[in-house]
């Protein structure tokens, strides 16, 4: 399994990150997570992040150029495989994408996309907290950190994403549906696709993955 390249595709709050945290710690695959990235720039206050948060903030994608030259540096630095978190989301980044791994030579194995209903989406989101300073993710349901809204490993205090709001969750699953949504046939296609029911333990949706990429 390593030296894998993946790409998660799925609606918001469907798992990718969770996934794709358990996937570099287990199988050393380079995470590159393009809403971590663009949540680092708002933080910082950089020009790409007070660009960023005006598109986020309103559930709206971000300029295909900046995600597209995002994710070309992030993968530059990957010396073996990697795991795309986020990205793709329209069918234009997934052509720029191709563009880019035939450049560097590397491949792409797969693309898991994650089945999860609408009504669990919104349960999780409006329970997810994140920790701003190491990108952890908690959910103060299913998986609450040890000491009330604090990061388990950094300490840090946790918060709520700004785009995690109810209206601005509905938002994003209308983008989902009708941006990225066809990247679904894309790489079906292409015989790309491999589809997960991506509800359960997230343990257990992991063991899902591995079994269907054996598969
Ligand atoms: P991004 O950060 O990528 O958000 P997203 O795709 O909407 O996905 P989320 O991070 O909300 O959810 P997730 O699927 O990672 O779920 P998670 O593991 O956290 O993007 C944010 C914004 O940035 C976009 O709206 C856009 O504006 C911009 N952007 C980013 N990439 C872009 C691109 N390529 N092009 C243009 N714009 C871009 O889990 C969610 C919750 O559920 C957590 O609390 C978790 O603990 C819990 N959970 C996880 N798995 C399970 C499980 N199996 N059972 C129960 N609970 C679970």
């Amino acid at each position: 399994m390593e030296g894998l390249g993946l790409i998660l595709l799925g609606p918001p709050g469907s798992g990718k990150g969770t996934q794709a945290e358990l996937f570099e710690n287990r199988l050393g695959l380079k995470k590159i997570s393009t809403g971590d990235i663009l949540r680092d720039a708002i933080r910082k206050g950089t020009e790409l992040g007070k660009l960023a948060k005006e598109h986020i903030n309103r559930g709206e994608l971000v300029p295909d150029d900046i995600v597209v030259a995002l994710v070309e540096e992030a993968l530059k630095k990957t010396s073996d495989g990697y795991i795309l978190d986020g990205f793709p989301r329209t069918i234009e980044q997934a052509k720029r994408l191709d563009r880019i791994l035939e450049k560097l030579g590397k491949k792409l194995d797969a693309a898991v996309l994650f089945a999860v209903p609408d009504e669990e989406i919104i349960k999780r989101l409006s329970a997810r907290r994140v920790c701003p300073k190491c990108h952890a993710v908690y959910n103060m349901v299913t998986k609450p950190p040890k000491r009330d809204e604090i990061c388990d490993i950094c300490g840090t205090l946790l918060i709520m994403r700004d785009d995690d709001k109810p209206e601005t969750v509905r938002r994003r699953i209308e983008v989902y549906r009708r941006d990225t949504e066809p990247l679904v046939d894309f790489y079906r296609d292409r015989g790309l696709l491999v589809e997960v029911k991506a509800v359960g333990d997230p343990e257990e949706v992991f063991n899902f993955i591995i079994g269907a990429l054996k598969r």
